[in-house]
């Protein structure tokens, strides 16, 4: 375990959150790879002060996670700590407040990267969650909301008055959306001048790059989203043989086939596709793969590529 500020995680590299990947089965197989902390995908605050069903079942998480942070979204203070205090109680090691969403759904409704746009909004939700729990409250930002209004400086001022203990910085606008490349020179002097560790993330793809952009920018923890999926490796710098990732495959099957039932083999699909992508054949494999339905018929599929 390593203190970051006043926050104590497992390591440097920590996985970013991924709306429909970064669910409980894959935050267990990127811990048991070394991830520093891992985090829910952003989860309704409305919904969870209404007691949604589908929003609750998506606060579940397993003692293996740990530590786990559970990320909300919303624009209202009241909401989002009245929800901060409900999330409390399941006993997550953090809560944090996305203010990096782009899609519209949630942007329309003023959370998300739109949160970038207020400030003092911004203040008043970190200050009302961390007056309300006794867990450390995060936030994740973009660096703004497109390039004429880079109000980084603004918006990091706000969260450290609202008295956050780390700041996840994704290096690119909310116009940017995925595109472009993420920004690393504003993340460094973001972390130059930041009272409050920042976690920089965007666009690492290995583990030295992960390495590599602490050096460069002087934050403490990096978090690597899309280049975990399909390559948990990437936390350990370890360099799997074939086996490995066939291994790997069926473990993490089988913790989905536990965790949503047969359901789960569906949902596997998009993982699967990932970790054989560099395989010879790949192409031909994915296409047996997808069209799989049990887990014998996978699991014979990749024993027939080891063998
Ligand atoms: C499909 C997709 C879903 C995402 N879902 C979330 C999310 O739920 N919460 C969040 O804070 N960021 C989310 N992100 C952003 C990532 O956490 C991360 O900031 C971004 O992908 C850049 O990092 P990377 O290049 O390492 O992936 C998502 C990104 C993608 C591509």
């Amino acid at each position: 375990m390593i203190k970051i500020g006043k926050i104590t995680v497992a390591g440097p590299l920590m996985l970013a959150p991924i709306a429909g990947f970064t669910d409980p089965p894959f935050r267990r197989i990127a811990r048991r790879h070394g991830a520093g902390l891992v985090m829910t995908e952003l989860i309704s605050a409305e919904g969870i002060v209404r007691a949604n069903r589908k929003t609750m079942d998506m606060l579940a998480f397993h003692d293996e996670e740990r530590p786990l942070a559970i990320q909300i979204f919303g624009n209202s203070p009241a909401v989002i700590s009245e929800a901060a205090a409900a999330v409390e109680e399941l006993r997550p090691d953090m809560i944090n407040i996305n203010m990096g969403c782009p899609v519209r759904r949630v942007c329309g409704s003023g959370s998300g990267a739109a949160l970038l746009l207020d400030p003092k909004n911004i203040f008043d939700i970190t200050a009302g969650m961390v007056k309300r729990v006794r867990i450390p409250v995060s936030a994740k930002i973009r660096i703004g909301w497109d390039h004429r209004s880079l109000n980084y400086i603004d918006t990091v001022k706000a969260l450290q008055d609202g008295g956050v203990s780390l700041i996840i910085v994704h290096g690119r606008t909310r116009d940017q959306q995925y595109g472009g490349r993420a920004d690393w020179d504003v993340i460094r002097k973001i972390a130059e001048f930041s009272s409050v560790p920042i976690v920089g993330n965007g666009d690492i793809r290995t583990h030295a790059g992960a390495l590599e952009r602490m050096g460069f920018s002087g934050c403490p923890a990096v978090m690597i989203g899309r280049g975990a999926v399909g390559n948990p490796w990437i936390f350990s710098g370890r360099k799997p043989s074939v086996q490995e990732i066939i291994d790997e495959i069926k473990k993490h099957l089988d913790l989905m086939i536990a965790y949503y039932g047969l359901r789960g083999i569906v949902l596997m699909r998009k993982h699967l596709v990932r970790y054989i992508h560099e395989f010879r054949g790949a192409r031909e494999i994915r296409k047996r793969l997808v069209g799989s339905n049990s887990r014998e018929e996978i699991c014979e599929i990749l024993d027939s590529i080891a063998r």
